[in-house]
């Protein structure tokens, strides 16, 4: 990834001159607690301090750009409650009123998040027959046959022989991953997979080493270093090796090089995992993910991985993969056998979302939107770029985050596009490296022409009010800037 070098310099500036005055800050207020004996009652700090001291001194100044309230469905325009505060922003208290807006944040990709002619009134049936929750675990009471066809259905959809689905797609993958492999076990992971990836790793006891985002190249370096020497305590070679990967990079919008990752693990037999958490139902000329896109064969990726919180507009996860392999996960996966079902009603909108991607809805509606986020997607992305933003990841993706770098910048983005009724959603750290900010922007089928014309007029005028264009379409001028090389 290229960066501007000067946004780099800046940015490292404030966030050096923000933790310079939050020390000084905090050891004044230390002094004062020192001289407060009433507090020392015994207990240590329940915080850790370093978060502590980020939530304190950074996010709390721009709480307000984060977990906004919203009083409708996710679709293409949302209402977003309007809010205060008495006490610069330490506090915000809720209104009546909503701004409605063009939605840019959810992973909407299919516009199955709104109301569905299809989905729609099936999810209500379910509701009633089933109720909201099974109240019990899959091996108890909690298997409904919704269950049953909802396993049946994913597995043919992803095209693996089995699978298995969970309440929640980041337990999918945190509490799959212990199940797994443990001690003696090797996991090379991707420097940027998502949290529940990290966490399911660091959780499973197994080693665990990163390799440079989307490298083959270095994963193969990695695979052949550890493989030769095995186990570093032991020597011993290592029990098993899971090479982890996602389909589309949730903070980046970037396609997985699966078909390189694949031959580089098939040379070292190690297996791959793939999370498709925001390529499934997204991409794929008949909505199969990142296999069907990169003509991958599915049988090829040992352990599929997805959820249904994005495009199918419901929530839960799956893992999909050999019978063996599912079989093996209903008796030993703790999330399958001591947590609740995922909800019959979320189960229902997952079947039902399918019925219509796969055209058994009898109406071609599914493939349509198919098409329709694909272009949405490319169109939203070229003509970003046309106006100078730098724009992360690949065509026919609909996550592109745009750059923001600097600290302030996070505020000023997302508040000025709500100020012309643009919902967006800004990350920065720790989703980020720290001295990558940005805006991410997901695409949603449901968007038109017009409101995607809308959110580029939009987004053009706050990127030339806030200082984001850093990316000039001109060849020549980009040669003109200094430019960074990163390699995560
Ligand atoms: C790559 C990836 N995996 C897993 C998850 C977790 O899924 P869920 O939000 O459905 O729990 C996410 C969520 O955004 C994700 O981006
Ligand atoms: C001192 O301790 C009391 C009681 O715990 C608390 O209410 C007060 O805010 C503290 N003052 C300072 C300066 O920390
Ligand atoms: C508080 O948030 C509002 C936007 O909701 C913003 O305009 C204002 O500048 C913020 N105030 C402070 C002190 O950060």
């Amino acid at each position: 990834m290229m960066l501007p070098y000067t946004a780099i310099v800046t940015t490292a500036l404030s966030y050096v001159l923000i933790g310079f005055f939050g020390c000084i800050r905090d050891a004044f207020r230390k002094f004062l607690e020192l001289l407060n004996a009433t507090n020392f009652d015994g207990y240590a700090p329940i915080c850790f301090r370093r978060e502590d001291f980020y939530v304190r001194r950074m996010y709390l100044r721009i709480q307000d750009c984060f977990g906004r309230p919203i009083s409708s469905a996710p679709d293409a325009w949302i209402d977003v409650v309007e809010r205060y505060s008495n006490d610069n922003n330490k506090t915000l208290k809720r209104t009546t009123e909503v701004i409605k807006c063009l939605n840019l944040g959810s992973y909407n990709y299919l516009g199955f998040a709104s109301a569905d002619e299809y989905c729609t009134p099936r999810v209500i049936e379910s509701l009633k027959k089933f109720s909201p929750s099974t109240c019990s675990t899959r091996v108890e009471a909690g298997t409904t046959i919704l269950h049953n066809e909802l396993e049946e259905c994913v597995a043919k959809f992803v095209g693996k022989p089995a699978a298995l689905v969970f309440g929640m797609g980041y337990v999918s993958n945190s509490a799959i991953l212990p199940a797994l492999i443990g001690k003696g076990g090797l996991i090379v992971s991707d420097a940027l997979n998502h949290k529940s990836i990290a966490n399911g790793a660091s959780g499973s006891g197994a080693t665990v080493q990163i390799f440079q985002h989307n490298s083959p190249s270095h994963l193969d370096q990695i695979l052949r270093e550890q493989i030769a020497q095995g186990h570093p305590l032991t020597g011993r070679p290592w029990k098993k090796v899971i090479v982890v990967v996602e389909g589309i990079y949730s903070m980046e919008g970037e396609l997985c090089r699966l078909p390189e990752i694949i031959t580089v693990c098939k040379k070292y037999k190690a297996y791959t995992y793939l999370d498709e958490a925001h390529s499934i139902g997204a991409v794929g000329k008949t909505g199969r993910g990142v296999c069907e896109l990169l003509g991958v064969d599915t049988a090829d990726v040992d352990i599929m991985m997805g959820t249904f919180s994005k495009s199918f507009g419901s929530c839960g996860g799956y893992i999909a993969g050999s019978k063996e392999l599912v079989e093996y996960l209903k008796y030993t996966c703790p999330a399958h056998l001591y947590g609740t079902s995922i909800s019959p009603p979320a189960a229902q909108q997952i079947l039902s979302a399918i019925q219509v991607i796969l055209g058994e809805d009898d109406s071609s509606r599914g493939a349509q939107k198919l098409a329709q986020i694909r272009e949405n997607s490319n169109f939203f992305r070229s003509e970003l770029k046309k106006m100078g933003f730098q724009v992360l990841g690949d065509d026919d993706s609909p996550v592109m985050p745009i750059m923001l770098y600097n600290p302030a910048k996070i505020p000023a983005f997302s508040r000025e596009c709500l100020k012309e009724n643009v919902a967006v959603v800004t990350v920065g750290s720790p989703a980020t490296p720290i001295l990558l900010a940005r805006a991410r922007i997901c695409i949603s089928a449901s968007h038109t022409k017009e409101d995607l014309v809308k959110g580029l007029e939009v987004i053009s005028r706050v990127g030339d009010l806030v200082g984001i264009k850093y990316f000039p379409p001109d060849p020549k001028k980009q040669q003109e800037g200094i430019w960074l090389k990163l390699h995560y």
